[in-house]
Parts: C-alpha cells; structure tokens; sequence
C-alpha cells in the first residue's frame, strides 16, 4: 500500500466533552456523486473509532501542503504528540469541528458502516463542503514519506 500516493485528510470528530479530536487519514475516497457520498477505514485502536461510533457525524480536512506539521502531529495518539503547532476549529452544521486552514472541508453523516478485521469502513453523506484557497497545493504521502509535488 505504501506504493500508492494518497493525499492526506484530517478527520474531526467530538470527544463526549464536546472537544474537538483530530486524527489523520489517508484511507479515504469518494463514493458517489448522488448523493455526495465518500468513505473512510477507521482502526478500532484509535481514538477516534469510539467518538465516530457515539455520534455518527464526522469532518473531512484534506489538508494543504503548509499543513505537513499538523499531519504529523494528528497521526500521533494525544499523549504521543510533539511539538506544538498552530490550529484552530470552526463548528460546522450539527457541531463537527473544521480544521481552519484545510483545502477542502466536507462535514458527513455516516450513512453505512461496514466493520472488517480491526477497521471500520464508515459511508458518510456529505452534508455541508467548503473549499478553501483555489491556489493551494495538495500534501501527499508515498513510500512511508510526506510529498510536497507542487514542488517536486
Ligand atoms: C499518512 C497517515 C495516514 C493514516 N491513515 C489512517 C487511516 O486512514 N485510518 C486510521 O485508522 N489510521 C490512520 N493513520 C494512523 C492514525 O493517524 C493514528 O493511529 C492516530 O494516532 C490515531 O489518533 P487517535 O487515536 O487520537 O484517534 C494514519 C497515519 C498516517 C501517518
């Protein structure tokens, strides 16, 4: 898989306090266009599985090329995290956290869950997307490695 150049997401949820938690993804693609659908594999080791699983709601944040840090530092559990980069959150529609800054924004229901080995294959219906800055470029990762290839 490592093979396979993906683009980078961050996906937010709410932890049962009403925090925004973020955790990075790459195992991400659109579904269906009618409606707007996309899916995401969640692990059952993260953190993040038990908040998708109480409210059914996540974000989307594909994230830009200047986000790399942030990438990095939401692929680490909370107390694994270094380091201390700038980020804020803006609630989007049903309170599901946006990443202030991200390319694209898409604010989902899950619509369909499909549990295989230790991930969860979660079908959210996009509810609300906001596109951000229209010269952004994309951050990737290939081979274990971040990729900046605007710049390649
Ligand atoms: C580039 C990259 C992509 C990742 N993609 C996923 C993914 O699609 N699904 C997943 O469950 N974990 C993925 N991870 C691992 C999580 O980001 C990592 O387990 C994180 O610590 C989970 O955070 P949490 O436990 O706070 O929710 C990825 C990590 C990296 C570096």
């Amino acid at each position: 898989m490592s093979k396979f150049a993906t683009g980078v997401t961050v996906i937010t949820t709410l932890d049962p306090s009403g925090t925004p938690h973020s955790m990075t993804a790459n195992a991400f693609t659109s579904v269906c266009l009618d409606p707007p659908t996309l899916l995401v594999c969640v692990a059952h080791n993260t953190i993040t599985y038990g908040y998708v699983e109480a409210q059914q709601r996540i974000g989307v944040n594909v994230l830009r090329e200047e986000q790399e840090e942030l990438g990095r530092y939401f692929a680490r559990r909370p107390e694994q995290r270094e380091g201390n980069p700038d980020y804020s959150y803006t609630m989007g529609t049903h309170n599901v956290p946006e990443l202030d800054g991200s390319m694209v924004f898409f604010n989902c229901d899950i619509v369909g869950s499909h549990v295989y080995g230790d991930h969860t294959i979660y079908v959210g219906e996009v509810q609300e997307m906001k596109s951000g800055d229209g010269d952004a470029n994309p951050l990737m990762f290939y081979d274990s490695h971040w990729y900046h290839p605007a710049h390649e």
